[in-house]
């Protein structure tokens, strides 16, 4: 299928975007250590440039969850495929996502995480399809709000390609 990408966000804007999140989270959490947990797989840039940008005494992990998209489950259960290795009681835990969309995922991490008794829970997402939610889990910070439409790049695939772009672009059928 041939197809051509439109530039949405720039890696300018991004970084800009970025650095200001890191300064919410830090006035939001002051002094305190963060646990950034990424959400795998589209999350790895961002959060690689927001931790870079936070001061704070900061551990990373990762989590990953089955994809129900693409048709392979239409009961939108979410599955953990690899989970935390740290224990979590206790820390300041923020979730980070690349995008939230119908938010059936981040609801399933927001419930699965908060059994286990964080100090506090919050998320930081890049990318927000506030139209496309079913599920309304509560999303702290968000870098932009986008229309629903299919985006790629920072992290985010179309069938695997384009995670590696450093802007976020519309993917469109020729
Ligand atoms: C994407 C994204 C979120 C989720 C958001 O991950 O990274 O985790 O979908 O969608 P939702 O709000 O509709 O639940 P995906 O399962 O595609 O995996 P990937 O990050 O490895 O591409």
């Amino acid at each position: 299928m041939p197809v051509h990408l439109d530039v949405l966000i720039s890696e300018e804007a991004i970084q800009k975007r970025t650095a200001e999140l890191a300064r919410q989270i830090e006035t939001e959490l002051p002094g305190e250590p963060i646990v950034l947990i990424g959400v795998l797989k589209g999350s790895i840039h961002f959060l690689s440039d927001l931790g870079r940008e936070l001061k704070a005494d900061t551990e990373i992990d990762f989590l990953q969850t089955s994809s129900y998209h693409g048709g392979k489950s239409s009961t939108g259960v979410v599955q953990i495929r690899k989970d935390l290795d740290i224990n979590i009681e206790g820390l300041n835990v923020i979730i980070v996502e690349d995008i939230v969309d119908t938010g059936i995922t981040l609801n399933h991490l927001r419930e699965l995480l908060s059994t286990r008794k964080p100090k506090s829970l919050k998320v930081v997402a890049l990318l927000s399809k506030e139209g496309s939610r079913k599920v309304h889990p509560s999303v702290e910070y968000i870098g932009f709000e986008i229309p629903n439409e299919f985006v790629v790049g920072y992290g985010l695939d179309y069938e695997e390609r384009y995670r590696n772009l450093p802007y976020i672009a519309i993917l469109r059928e020729d």
